[in-house]
């Protein structure tokens, strides 16, 4: 792998994101970063509360900190926030300090796996297959905008697509140490 390149891992709610990031992270030997557990960590109380007390955009602020914070860590694999890709300034940072994987997974996946969650605030209310259709219709641009790999999460294991995304890391890798060494 590349020196000094962060792997972001990038999708909606119920795309894998944590739990690929973790066995990933194990097969590279680098460290597991999740950025929705170190807001939680830092703020003392849980995305639900702050989403309550300071709104979505204080929300997306802090996300913005924690994101530039953890970009400046050693060399990590980081789960993002499914909405982290929605400020330019995000899209940006993860472009110019890592590799960017798109965990990319249907509708009817997405609601099966987060049809009993209570801690997103952004998909609570009911009407959840219809809020996750009308996320995934404004940010599915965005996330295949930055997107180095776009890898299908739905009918795989964490496991087995954890493998293939480190198996194309290190094509990707070898490449460009094949073409630098020319
Ligand atoms: C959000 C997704 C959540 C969390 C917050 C907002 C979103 O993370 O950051 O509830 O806007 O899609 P996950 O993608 O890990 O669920």
């Amino acid at each position: 792998m590349e020196p000094k390149r962060h792997v972001y891992l990038i999708g909606m709610p119920g795309s894998g994101k944590s739990t690929v990031g973790r066995a990933l992270a194990s097969l590279l030997s680098l460290d597991f970063i999740d950025t929705d557990a170190r807001i939680v960590a830092l703020t003392g109380v849980s995305i639900r509360t702050i989403f309550e007390i300071e709104g979505e955009e204080g929300f997306r602020e802090r996300e913005s900190r924690v994101l530039e914070a953890c970009s400046r860590d050693p060399m990590a694999v980081i789960a993002t926030g499914g909405g982290a890709v929605l400020r330019e300034r995000n899209r940006r940072l993860m472009r110019d300090t890592g590799r960017v994987i798109y965990l990319r997974a249907t509708v009817d996946q997405l609601a099966q796996r987060t049809a009993r969650d209570k801690s997103r605030p952004l998909l609570q209310n009911g009407g959840q297959r219809a809020r996750l259709h009308e996320l995934l219709e404004q940010r599915s641009h965005l996330y295949d905008a930055i997107a180095d790999l776009v890898m299908d999460s739905s009918a795989r294991s964490a496991k087995a697509l954890a493998a293939e995304i480190a198996k194309s890391l290190q094509t990707a890798s070898n490449t460009v140490t094949r073409l630098r060494n020319r």
